[in-house]
C-alpha cells in the first residue's frame, strides 16, 4: 500500500432504497489509528454508510478502495475476510453463547486451521481481555446474556483485537450505557485505535465525540457536509453542520479527494 492512502476510502459513494437517495456522493477517507467519529441528525445517513462498508447495503454507485485496491463488499463474510469488525449495540453477541464462544464465533475456518481446544480458546480469550485491562468479566464461562450493557461492548471489542480486525465499526455503542460503562468502552476505542486500528464511531452524544475521536465527519441529509480533525471544530460548529449542513464558522471547504486528513 502507498503509505500516502488511507486504509479504506470511500470515493463518490450512493445509495438509494426507491425513491430515497440516503446518500450522495460521499468521499471520506478512514486513516488507521484514528478514531473518525460520524456524525449526523436522524436519517442522515450514518448507518447505510456503514452498512455498505460492512457488506449489508453494497453501494449503487462510487467506489471502495481497501489498502489502496478497489474491493467489492458484497457480504459481512467479504468485510470479515478484509479485517472489517462491525460491533452494533444489541446484536454484537449471541446471548445463548458463553464469553470464550462469542469471541470465536464466525471464526470456524481460521479455528480449523489452528486447532484450537477449548482450553487454548479459554486463555486466548482471556489474555485478549487482560491486555484492555478490562476486568469487570466474572466469568469467561458465563452467557452473554448474563452481561451488562458495557460488559458486551467490551467483549465485541475484545474480539476485535483477538482477530486482529484492521477497522472496527461502531453504531452508537454508549446509547444504552451509564457514566462508568460508557468510560471504559471509550477507553478501549482509544486503545484500539492506539494499537493501529482505524475505528468509525457513530454517536449523537457530543461529550462522547469530543473525547474519542481524532476527527469528525457530519453527514446532513445523505451528503457529507464536513469531515476535520477535532481541533478545528467545537460543539456548536458540529451541532450547526448536523441541524443545517454548513458553519459559517468553518475555516474552508471540504478538500479534494487525496488531500484531505
Ligand atoms: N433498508 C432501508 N430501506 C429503505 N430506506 C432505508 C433503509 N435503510 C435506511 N433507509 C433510509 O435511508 C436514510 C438514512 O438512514 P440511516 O439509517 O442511515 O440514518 P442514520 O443517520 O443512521 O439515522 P439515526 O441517527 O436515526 O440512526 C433514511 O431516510 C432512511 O429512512
Ligand atoms: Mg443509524
Amino acid at each position: 500500500m502507498e503509505p500516502s492512502l488511507p486504509l479504506l476510502r470511500l470515493e463518490h459513494i450512493d445509495k438509494r432504497f426507491g425513491s430515497v437517495e440516503a446518500l450522495t456522493d460521499v468521499s471520506l477517507d478512514i486513516p488507521a489509528g484514528q478514531v473518525t467519529a460520524l456524525a449526523g441528525d436522524n436519517g442522515a445517513g450514518k448507518s447505510v454508510l456503514i452498512k455498505c462498508v460492512a457488506g449489508i447495503h453494497p453501494p449503487d454507485g462510487g467506489r471502495i478502495l481497501w489498502e489502496g485496491h478497489e474491493v467489492h463488499i458484497g457480504s459481512p463474510r467479504d468485510a470479515a475476510s478484509l479485517g472489517i469488525e462491525t460491533v452494533y449495540q444489541d446484536l454484537a453477541l449471541c446471548d445463548n453463547l458463553d464469553v470464550v464462544q462469542n469471541m470465536f464465533l464466525g471464526r470456524e475456518r481460521e479455528h480449523r486451521h489452528l486447532v484450537l481446544d477449548e482450553q487454548s480458546m479459554e486463555t486466548a480469550a482471556r489474555d485478549t481481555l487482560a491486555s484492555l485491562a478490562v476486568t469487570t468479566v466474572q466469568s469467561l464461562r458465563q452467557p452473554a446474556g448474563s452481561l451488562s450493557g458495557g460488559q458486551r461492548q467490551s467483549v465485541a471489542i475484545a474480539k476485535s483485537v483477538l482477530w486482529h480486525s484492521k477497522l472496527v465499526i461502531m453504531d452508537e455503542p454508549t446509547a444504552a450505557l451509564g457514566v462508568a460503562q460508557t468510560a471504559v468502552v471509550l477507553r478501549l476505542i482509544r486503545a484500539l485505535a492506539e494499537r493501529g486500528v482505524a475505528v468509525i464511531v457513530i454517536s449523537h452524544n457530543m461529550n462522547d465525540v469530543f473525547e474519542v475521536a481524532d476527527r469528525i465527519a457530519v453527514l446532513y441529509l445523505g451528503r457529507l457536509a464536513a469531515v476535520r480533525p477535532v481541533g478545528e471544530l467545537d460543539r456548536s460548529m458540529v451541532v450547526e453542520l448536523m441541524t443545517a449542513g454548513h458553519s459559517d464558522r468553518l475555516a474552508e471547504p471540504v478538500p479534494e479527494l487525496g488531500t484531505r486528513v
